[in-house]
């Protein structure tokens, strides 16, 4: 028996045998937890977390039993995987799609971020999503594929310009939102829309998952509502463990920002609504004939948002982010001054910078994002960073803001959002 059903049955039989009357006149409030195979256990009296204690102990207190998932990880790093280890992870990932068809949760890398999936068309299996993450339920979620073909049973007929979308950006980090027909997805996963937003992910065990379960995957990222989006396997423990079936382990995503979300108006129109790891000018340049509209929200707090999504404030770190831009010199020269003014007050300060101005900074956390050459880097390091800041318990953060050129503007977004609009003008 594992440590887990070892717990199980002990509890049980303190529950039924010596949690009498008594103990709803007990001395506090017990939660059980488990975490990687143990028991946790704390409450109002008893500060942070121990091992679980004696059954006269447990008797005393009133027994709530939260978290009852174990989270399974299947282990599938691609690349360069022994012949003998490829037959492993691809038993592993047989394991996770069958767990989706049967309508678990299932978070799976991508090349953008960790996304949580289930069965598009299983509304259990959905609303278990929105509980898992504790998310809004008029935000709707991207429907993932792996194949063209699977588009026939969701999609009405939409425009050929869509088709030369798909041609030429999938696989990869691009959802286009289009007409759904009636019934073919639970009503959960469009928010009620007659639209859906559906993506080829550019990851090979994203897609063999997909494949192999056969269903298309609604998959928001994989993080808690409001935390920075996962990157790696591990973030997504962070957020999710005991509250989702498994998730597949392959390594760190590797653009690290969400996908481009676009909608299209008739044939000439594409009009993005989050920018993301397809630029604007990728657009264009792919569909010169094409009109593309850019974000409303870009760096603005957004007025009316056309994407439900957008009215969230997302990824924000629990310490207070400032986003500062402008000419390199007076962009250090002002972090430089409030890091100090910070400290001064006792604050617990962190800085976010390029690596070109890095040894500039004093604070108690300096983050590097990389050379402001290589925003690619820097786009894949953020959210990782956002989550140190926390686990530093920083109280105030100052980013350095970059060019928005490329992935500069999907990345300057979501700077913008985890500062709430807080950008300085140096
Ligand atoms: O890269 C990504 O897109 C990741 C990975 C896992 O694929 N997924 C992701 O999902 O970022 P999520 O749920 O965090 O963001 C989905 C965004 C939201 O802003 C939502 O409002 C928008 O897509 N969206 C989804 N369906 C839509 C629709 N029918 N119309 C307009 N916006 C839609
Ligand atoms: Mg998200």
């Amino acid at each position: 028996m594992d440590q887990i059903a070892v717990w199980q049955m002990m509890i049980r039989e303190a529950l039924s045998v010596q949690i009498g009357p008594r103990a709803a006149e007990g001395t506090g409030r017990l939660r059980l937890t488990f975490k990687r195979n143990k028991l946790c256990y704390n409450s109002g009296k008893i500060a942070g977390h121990r091992r679980c204690g004696s059954l006269s102990y447990l008797a005393k207190l009133r027994i709530e039993i939260m978290k009852k998932t174990s989270t399974a990880i299947w282990r599938a790093a691609d690349g360069n995987e022994r012949a003998a280890d490829a037959g492993d992870a691809e038993r592993r990932i047989a394991e996770a799609a069958a767990v989706l068809r049967e309508g678990g949760l299932v978070a799976f890398p991508t090349e953008t971020v960790y996304g949580l999936g289930a069965d598009a068309r299983n509304s259990a299996a959905v609303a278990r999503i929105f509980e898992a993450k504790g998310r809004p339920s008029d935000n709707p979620l991207i429907v993932h594929i792996a194949h063209i073909g699977q588009l026939e049973e969701l999609l009405l007929p939409y425009p050929e310009l869509a088709k030369r979308l798909m041609e030429r950006f999938w696989p990869g980090p691009l959802t286009v939102v289009l007409p759904v027909k009636p019934g073919a997805l639970s009503p959960l996963v469009t928010a009620g829309l007659s639209t859906a937003g559906v993506r080829m992910p550019d990851h090979p065990l994203a897609l063999r998952l997909l494949s192999l379960a056969g269903c298309p995957v609604a998959a928001p990222s994989a993080n808690r509502s409001g935390r920075p989006s996962p990157t790696t396997a591990g973030h997504v423990l962070e957020d999710l463990d005991g509250r989702i079936d498994g998730v597949v382990d392959g390594g760190p995503s590797g653009v690290g920002l969400e996908s481009t979300v676009v909608e299209l108006d008739g044939e000439r129109t594409i009009r993005i609504l989050r920018p993301g790891g397809v630029s604007a000018e990728a657009l264009r340049a792919a569909l010169p004939e094409a009109l593309v509209l850019e974000a409303e929200d870009g760096r603005e707090a957004p007025a009316a948002p056309r994407s439900p999504g957008m009215k969230y404030t997302h990824y924000a770190p629990q310490g207070e982010l400032t986003l500062v831009q402008g000419e390199p010199d007076r962009t250090a020269a002002y972090i430089q001054a409030q890091e100090a003014a910070a400290a001064a007050q006792g604050l617990k300060t962190g800085v976010l910078a390029f690596d070109e101005r890095l040894d500039r900074y004093r604070a108690d956390l300096v983050i590097g994002f990389g050379s402001e050459r290589r925003l690619e880097e820097a786009a894949s390091r953020l959210y990782a960073a956002l989550r140190r800041f926390d686990e530093a318990g920083v109280q105030r953060i100052w980013a350095e803001a970059c060019r928005p050129d490329g992935i500069g503007e999907a990345l300057l977004n979501r700077l913008a959002k985890a500062a709430g609009y807080r950008i300085y003008e140096a």
